[in-house]
């Protein structure tokens, strides 16, 4: 049978992990695809640099990328450049050519699926993206496909190798941050722009995704609440630990009867869990669905083979499917197109959870009661609770809470309040906290 030829926009990373993989494993993925896989042409900016890594002639090197996906000899474009304007326009350019497309680009997926997936519906093309959430981790195949009975409650996640290669860094080997984030970009973890690891975005832009096939609803990264790590302290991390908890950073999406909680941003999870002892550049997901009940999908979440070996599978899929009718292929967002829903999302005050929150304050007689009390005013109670020295010293002390689940406008509205006694000298830390129960 003909070969299947594919075209790579990119050889960094993931692309020249997925150029590798092909030649490698050539022989093994034909078996499955039932056809070779063959990398014909590749777009670069520097083709000297590249050339000297990737020797192999008969894949053609060039700084062209419209060449690629305009080139009638190509099948599949593998888009693994990476941003948003130049990749969008080569997208819409292959879709229009008639060639399936398959990214890891997921910044792109996240802010213009939508209307990516209807230029490909309409082209009778796919777009295929499991590389855009979790590097290794077939994430998307197990909610579109293996999961497909369920009405889906809740997924939580720690879809970010980056940061969380950056907190296990700093809590193993006292590293600074600075130190780990540059570790972490050294080993081709992060993106091109670090903030957006740091900053929660490129865990948004994946929570985005995973939403929008858990729900059937729209991509709505616009809505979603992003916090990062950059204001985490070793004292929260220490605390957190003392209490049986760790710090992660957590993408958790779920379905409420008032709309769909879509959050980003770092919480407690109880130290027994086993997505708690996920560390490294390690990705886990926290599926719930309503039939199957929890289930845990973990792996290598970025990097340069594991992101290859979602897009080979990716490539795999699309040409299996090749000949099949176009109308009866798996929808791009597991939902047919003309079934997606218009829940809302739900603003972050009315979201319902529990809370650490550290008070640094001056060691005085009844700032402890004017603080339950106005915990207490605002209907929120304490489910646990301990008081320390300050590593600072000085008289001055740290209380830490525990609270049990309230809505989040409602500890906005208390900690506004506590922020105003005289005796506290310093910002109250709020970080959520996700039991992850069954
Ligand atoms: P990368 O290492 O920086 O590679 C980008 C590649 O694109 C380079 O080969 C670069 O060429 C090429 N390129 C950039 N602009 C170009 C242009 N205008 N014309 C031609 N070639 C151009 O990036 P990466 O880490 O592989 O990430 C690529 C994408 O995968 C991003 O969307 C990222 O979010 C996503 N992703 C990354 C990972 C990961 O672990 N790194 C995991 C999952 C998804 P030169 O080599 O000549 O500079
Ligand atoms: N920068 C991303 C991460 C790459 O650290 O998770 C994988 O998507």
């Amino acid at each position: 049978m003909k070969p299947v030829r594919v075209g790579i926009l990119g050889l960094g990373t993931v692309g020249g992990g997925t150029l590798t993989v092909l030649q490698r494993n050539a022989a093994e993925i034909a078996r499955r695809a039932g056809r070779n896989i063959v990398p014909v042409v590749a777009a670069v900016r520097d083709v000297a640099r590249a050339r000297e890594k990737f020797t192999d002639a008969s894949v053609r090197i060039i700084d062209d990328p419209f060449v690629v996906v305009r080139n009638p000899d190509v099948d599949i474009v593998v888009e693994a450049m990476g941003g948003e304007t130049l990749a969008r326009e080569l997208i819409f350019a292959a879709i229009a050519a008639g060639k399936h497309v398959v990214t890891a680009n997921k910044a792109l997926v996240a802010k213009h699926g939508t209307e990516i997936f209807a230029a490909a519906q309409q082209k009778g093309v796919t777009v295929a993206f499991e590389a855009a959430v979790g590097g290794g981790i077939p994430i998307i195949k197990a909610i579109r496909e293996g999961l497909t009975a369920n009405r889906i409650e809740w997924i939580a996640g720690i879809i970010n190798g980056t940061t969380n290669f950056i907190l296990t860094q700093m809590r193993d080997q006292g590293a600074s941050f600075a130190d780990a984030l540059q570790l972490a970009q050294e080993k081709g973890y992060a993106e091109a722009d670090p903030t957006f690891d740091v900053e929660g975005i490129d865990a948004a832009h994946k929570l985005t995704i995973l939403s929008a096939l858990a729900f059937g609803i729209p991509m709505q990264f616009d809505k979603a609440h992003i916090e990062g790590v950059s204001q985490l302290t070793r004292d929260d991390v220490r605390y957190a630990e003392q209490l049986g908890y760790r710090i992660k950073l957590l993408g958790m999406t779920r379905r409420t009867s008032a709309g769909i909680e879509l959050r980003v941003h770092p919480a407690l999870i109880p130290a027994k869990r086993l997505i708690a002892n996920v560390d490294g550049s390690m990705n886990a997901i926290l599926v719930k669905g309503d039939a199957v009940g929890v289930t845990l999908y973990y792996g290598a979440g970025a990097g340069s083979e594991p992101t290859a070996s979602s897009i080979v599978a990716d490539l795999v899929d699309v040409t299996r499917m090749h000949t099949a009718d176009p109308h009866h292929r798996v929808p791009h967002l597991a939902f047919q197109p003309e079934n997606l829903s218009a829940e809302p999302i739900l603003p972050m005050g009315e979201v319902r959870t529990r809370y650490y929150l550290r008070l640094p304050a001056k060691d005085e007689t009844g700032v402890l009661a004017e603080v339950t009390r106005i915990l207490a005013d605002a209907g929120i109670s304490i489910e646990a609770m301990v008081q320390q020295e300050s590593a600072a010293g000085n008289g001055l002390v740290d209380i830490v809470m525990l609270t049990h689940q309230c809505l989040e406008k409602h500890i906005d509205t208390a900690i506004a309040a506590i922020g105003c006694l005289p005796a506290l000298v310093g910002d109250v830390a709020r970080i959520r906290l996700e039991s992850l129960a069954g």
